[in-house]
């Protein structure tokens, strides 16, 4: 009979591990893989992670204390996934305006008022009971961090219902009122923009960490995102910024001078652009789900590598241009169509994941990091992109806390 584990929530030990990313970067390995590795949980934080010939007897096995083995049989094990950019709390589904772009018809910013309509028209409750399916969605899929915009609401009501909504599930809240000019403005931008810096901001900051604006034709001109971002910079939230997805244009120029956490999207930079972002610690954060939803061509990740810049990948799951939630699609995608190697792609989804949101806790397997960790039905991280659409990840815990 075995004895019983006396550690309590949150605390074991996961060995067997055939391939650790620890992404604690060594001479040559950004990843940080430990092979034949084992990981120490211990109430919910990583307490050692390393060779399994080296798992320190002391700390396994403390003061007569005994600690629940989880036999991770020869496989890989990767943090959780970081998924920086998603807006998960909307109404209703725009499946006949995908069936229409695969028929031919072009992705335009102007579909998000579509969503905004049922968003407007949901209650609480519906909002809530679909944010927390796509949250559970994600997190069988291997994500354990999340980023919420809000950017569906367009009103002050709307946008502060969709901002407390989303800090039910997350601590990184973005406030995107500068999704699109809302509908009753349409002609106005300059006036929904007062609205979005007053009242608006006032109203949504308290729940939210992050600010963030859609730069781009069709949406806000430079010069109205920069008021937006500076207004909500003024209100103590860090910057993010939607740019460079539809066409060329200012949105990373606009992210690197102030200092903006993220330009995400990226998918049409200059050279400029790309040098800026190298220089800088804006993170670049492709969304590879987007340009595979809107038959768009995907960003060039490798030449943003080549030139130094640091990579995120994220899935921006929303219900126009990219409605899925899966980070190993992202992985497999920007392995196969955007010049990134399965470890730097796997290294984007995770750790580049936690540099776009400033976040050292997440995204690296550690002591004191968040145990927040995803064991592959796979030997290696490789096949998260050599077996796209399999379902791969096995278990994934939390905080220590099994899903
Ligand atoms: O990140 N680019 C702006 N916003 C979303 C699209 C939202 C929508 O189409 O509903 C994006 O792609
Ligand atoms: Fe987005």
């Amino acid at each position: 009979m075995s004895a019983p584990a006396l550690t309590g929530r949150g605390s074991f030990l996961l060995t067997n591990v055939g391939e650790l990313t620890t992404n604690v970067a060594v001479e040559g390995d950004p990843c940080g893989t430990v092979l034949d590795a084992a990981v120490l949980v211990r109430d919910g934080r990583v307490a050692w992670a390393g060779p399994r010939e080296e798992i320190p007897d002391a700390a396994a096995r403390g003061a007569g204390e005994q600690i629940e083995v989880v036999d991770a049989g020869g496989r890989a094990v990767i943090p959780g996934f970081v998924d920086s950019h998603t807006h998960l709390v909307f109404g209703g589904d725009r499946a006949e305006e995908f069936a229409a772009r695969m028929a031919g018809e072009r992705y335009a910013a102007g579909g998000i008022r579509t969503t905004v309509a049922a968003t407007r028209a949901a209650s609480d409750d519906d909002l809530r009971e679909r944010l927390r399916a796509l949250v559970a969605e994600g997190r069988a899929q291997g994500t354990t961090t999340l980023e919420i915009k809000t950017g569906y609401g367009l009103d002050v009501g709307t946008e502060t219902r969709l901002a407390r909504l989303a800090a039910e599930v997350t601590d990184e809240v973005t406030f995107l009122g500068a999704h699109v000019v809302a509908p009753e403005f349409a002609g106005r931008a300059d006036e929904y923009v007062d609205l979005v810096v007053g009242a608006m901001l006032d109203a949504v900051a308290p729940h939210a960490r992050w600010v963030d604006v859609f730069c781009e034709t069709g949406a806000f001109s430079p010069a109205q995102s920069r008021r937006v971002l500076e207004a909500g910079r003024a209100q103590g939230l860090g910057i993010r910024v939607h740019g460079n997805q539809l066409g060329y244009g200012d949105g990373a120029a606009l992210a690197v001078s102030l200092g903006a956490a993220a330009v995400d999207h990226c998918t049409f930079l200059s050279d400029d652009d790309v040098a800026a972002l190298a220089a800088s610690d804006t993170v670049a954060t492709l969304l590879p789900g987007v340009e595979f939803s809107t038959r768009q061509p995907y960003p060039d990740a490798r030449r943003l590598l080549d030139a130094g810049a640091t990579v995120a990948l994220a899935s921006d799951c929303n219900p126009g241009s990219s409605f899925t939630s899966s980070m190993p699609l992202m992985i497999a995608l920007a392995v196969r169509e955007m010049g990134m190697t399965p470890a730097e792609a796997v290294w984007a989804a995770t750790a580049g994941g936690a540099r776009a949101l400033r976040r050292t806790d997440v995204g690296v397997i550690e002591p004191g990091a968040r145990a927040d960790l995803v064991l592959l039905d796979a030997p290696s991280r490789v096949h998260l992109a050599y077996r796209p659409g399999v379902p791969l990840v096995r278990r994934v815990w939390k905080d220590g806390v099994e899903s």
